[in-house]
Order: structure tokens, then C-alpha cells, then sequence
């Protein structure tokens, strides 16, 4: 490939508050586009849909970062990552990626699933009873952050009291602003996360409950399907892909029902569309942006360009995901779309393992907020809302007013 990397401007807020006229360039130029994103990082991204679904089953494309050659990468991470965090199914291989699945797969099936919604709606009905009376709100702060973390917390038995503290360190661990970010506070976050849950866990080993995380003990103590990092890193790992993609779900769901008034009002008429709606949520701007990493084991050929072997290749979900090849008119938001076949929980053995549990949140949060908060609007112009710099996609905060 001759042509220079493109720089992707995470600096930049106009680029984050739209970046797809600059996603759609690089997919009409070719499928494959050497580019630098967040961090300085050099990568390949894949950008046309029928490549990137290949790409994600594709086991010469691992998912293990030790497979990568550009050290830089390994080094930016912190001791306490490298050393324990990596080690999470989302980080794995077969066969140990098959292992640590199988062991919490069962939570997460779609009838599983299906009974937590009584508890889901709930704690809706919850968040939304503080915010009826008063008229206005930040939609993000004061209802699609704490939902997830709420639900998610509550699945694994985490104290829903903690959440404050892992909610910080998360975002200095995954904050990815275009310059890299300060290791040191990056580091000391890890260290209070890990603490936090080696303290948890043990609080877990002496008083068990009817949760996901206590049988996971039972895995690890009883039966050594997996070791005490192994255990660490899934409650991890659990915990933090539990709520920080979907509360972007929800906000930038509800976001673009206010951006584009002729979807608001199809919905509110046929409340029976928003199963369809959040597919078309994710697919239009779903919350990894712009994709999904992989790191090539050999030399690698995709759409007649050779990426050499140890290389960064992001699969990029949000540019796939609107290639014309496989959507009609695919920049177009539209909630009666079919055929929706969309990257944004991924494809293959990752296959996003909460998609089920995602689905109900966002059909729940946005279905209960467009009957009881009657009169949404947005209570600044789209273009003052800021959007998170990271490679999690979503808006930072949601102000908007209603009829209380
Ligand atoms: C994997 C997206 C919600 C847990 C993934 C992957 C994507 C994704 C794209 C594949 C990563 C890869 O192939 O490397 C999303 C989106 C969500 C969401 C867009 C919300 C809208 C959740 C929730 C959970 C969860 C609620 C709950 C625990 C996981 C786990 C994996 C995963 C454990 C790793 C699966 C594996 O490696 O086999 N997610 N996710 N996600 N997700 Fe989600």
C-alpha cells in the first residue's frame, strides 16, 4: 500500500460529533486503509462489510495483543493490565477463549435474559420517577449511565454503592483522547480496580449469594476451571463491557430519535417498531466506533492487500456497517429497516456475549422514556451535544427538557 496513514482526529470535535463524511471517503477509496487512531496507534482498518465479516471469523486474525509486533501497544498498557486484565475471553484464543465463554454463557442466553426484565423495567421506573417531576434532566448522567451499571451490578452482586469508584477508574483506564493518555493515572487506576475486586471477590468467598460471581467461585474453588487472575479479569471484564457500551446505546439511541423528529413520531405511533429501532440505533452509530481490533498472525491478504503479520487491524463495525454494498441508502436512520444484519456486537466466536441483555436495556430505557417523559427535546442544539473521544461511541451528556 502506497498511500500514507490517515491521521482519524479524536481532537477534533467536529470529527466526533460526525465521523462518517470522513469514514465513508475511506471506504470509497479502498477496503483496506493503513490509518493512526486514538493514542497514536498505527493500524489497518477494514472498511467494507462483506470483508470485515470474513475478517472477524478469521482465525489468522487473532485476539490475543501478545500476537501484535508493535510493542508500543503492550508498553502503553500498565504493569497491572498486562499482567492480569489481558486475560479475559475477550483477549483469548481458542482454546482458552472457549473455556472462560462456556463458563458464564448460560447467564446470558436470551430466555435468561428475558426474565430480568420485570427487574430491568424497574429500575427504569426507578431512575425515571426522579426525573418526571422536574421537567429537565441529563439523560446520560441521570439515566443511561446508572441503568446499566445498576443492572449489571445487581447480575454479578456487586454493591450498587461501589459503583461511583469503579465508574471513575474506568474512565481514567479507557479514556483514549487523541494524544496517549498519562500513564501514571492510568496505572493507579488499574491498582485501585484491582484491589477493589480482589477485596470483593474475597468478601464473595465468605458470604456467597445467588449471583453470578459467587458461582464463579464455585468454578474456580471446587472445580479449577479457571485460575484466581482468570477470575479477576471475567469479573472485570463482566462488570465494565456490562455497562459502558450500553449506556452509549441509550444515549445516542434517544439522541438520534431527537435529531430526526419523522423517526420520533413512527415510534411513539407504533411503540411495536423499537425492537427494530435499536438495531437500526446500532447499526446507524452503535457505540464501538470505529471497530474492533485483531492482530494478525501471518501475513494476512484481505480484498487483494497484504497486512503483514503482527499487525493492528481494527475491523471497523461503524464504517462496515454503512457500506451501500449492504445497505439501501445506508446513511439514511431508518427504524423500519430489515434485513439489518449489523456489525456493532461483532461476528463469529466474539460475538458479543450481553447482546441479548443489551437488546432489553435499550428496548426497556428508550420505549418507558418516550411514554412517560411526553414533549422530549433536546435542550441544546446537536452540534453543543460532545461525544466521548474514546473507541466507545456515545454522547457525554444528554440534556433535555419535557412536559413534567
Ligand atoms: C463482546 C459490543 C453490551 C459483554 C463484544 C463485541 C462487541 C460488543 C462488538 C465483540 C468484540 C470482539 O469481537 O473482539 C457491545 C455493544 C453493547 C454490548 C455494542 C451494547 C449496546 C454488552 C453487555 C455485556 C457485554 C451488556 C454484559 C456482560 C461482552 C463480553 C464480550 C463482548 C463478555 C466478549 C465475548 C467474547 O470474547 O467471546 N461486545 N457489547 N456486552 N461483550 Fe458486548
Amino acid at each position: 500500500m502506497s498511500q500514507q496513514p490517515v491521521l482519524l482526529p479524536y481532537a477534533d470535535p467536529e470529527f466526533l460529533t460526525d465521523p462518517f463524511p470522513l469514514y465513508r471517503q475511506l471506504r470509497d477509496e479502498g477496503p483496506v486503509r493503513r490509518a493512526v487512531i486514538a493514542g497514536g496507534l498505527e493500524v489497518w482498518l477494514v472498511t467494507r462489510y462483506e470483508d470485515a465479516l470474513a475478517a472477524l471469523s478469521d482465525p489468522r486474525l487473532s485476539s490475543d495483543i501478545r500476537d501484535a509486533s508493535d510493542s508500543r501497544l503492550m508498553q502503553q498498557l500498565p504493569a497491572t493490565e498486562r499482567e492480569s486484565f489481558l486475560r479475559t475471553m475477550l483477549r483469548a484464543d481458542p482454546p482458552d477463549h472457549t473455556r472462560l465463554r462456556r463458563l458464564v454463557s448460560k447467564a446470558f442466553t436470551a430466555r435468561r435474559v428475558a426474565e430480568l426484565r420485570p427487574r430491568v423495567q424497574a429500575i427504569t421506573d426507578r431512575l425515571l420517577d426522579a426525573i418526571v417531576p422536574t421537567g429537565r434532566a441529563d439523560l446520560v448522567k441521570d439515566f443511561a449511565l446508572p441503568l446499566p451499571v445498576t443492572v449489571i451490578s445487581e447480575l454479578l452482586g456487586v454493591p450498587t454503592a461501589d459503583r461511583h469508584d469503579f465508574q471513575r477508574w474506568t474512565d481514567d483506564m479507557i479514556r483514549r483522547g487523541s494524544e496517549p493518555p498519562d500513564p501514571a493515572v492510568v496505572d493507579t487506576a488499574w491498582r485501585h480496580m484491582r484491589s477493589y475486586l480482589t477485596e470483593l471477590l474475597q468478601t464473595k468467598r465468605d458470604r456467597p449469594g445467588n449471583d453470578l460471581l459467587s458461582a464463579l467461585i464455585v468454578a474456580r474453588d471446587e472445580e479449577q476451571r479457571l485460575d484466581e487472575d482468570e477470575l479477576v479479569a471475567m469479573t472485570f471484564l463482566l462488570l465494565v463491557a456490562g455497562y459502558i457500551t450500553t449506556v452509549n446505546l441509550i444515549g445516542g439511541g434517544i439522541t438520534a430519535l431527537l435529531t430526526h423528529p419523522d423517526q420520533l413520531t413512527s415510534l411513539r405511533d407504533d411503540p411495536a417498531l423499537l425492537p427494530d429501532a435499536i438495531e437500526e440505533f446500532l447499526r446507524y452509530d452503535g457505540p464501538v466506533n470505529p471497530g474492533i481490533a485483531r492482530f494478525t498472525r501471518e501475513d494476512v491478504e484481505i480484498a487483494g492487500v497484504t497486512i503483514p503479520r503482527g499487525a493492528t487491524v481494527v475491523v471497523a463495525s461503524a464504517i462496515a456497517d454503512r457500506d451501500p454494498a449492504r445497505f439501501t441508502d445506508p446513511d439514511r436512520l431508518d427504524i423500519t429497516r430489515q434485513d439489518n444484519a449489523h456489525l456493532a456486537f461483532g461476528h463469529g466466536i466474539h460475538y458479543c456475549l450481553g447482546a441479548p441483555l443489551a437488546r432489553l436495556e435499550g428496548q426497556v430505557a428508550i420505549g418507558t422514556v418516550l411514554r412517560r417523559l411526553p414533549g422530549l427535546t433536546l435542550a441544546v442544539p446537536p452540534s453543543e451535544l460532545r461525544w466521548r473521544p474514546s473507541g466507545l461511541r456515545g454522547p457525554e451528556h444528554l440534556p433535555v427538557t419535557f412536559t413534567p
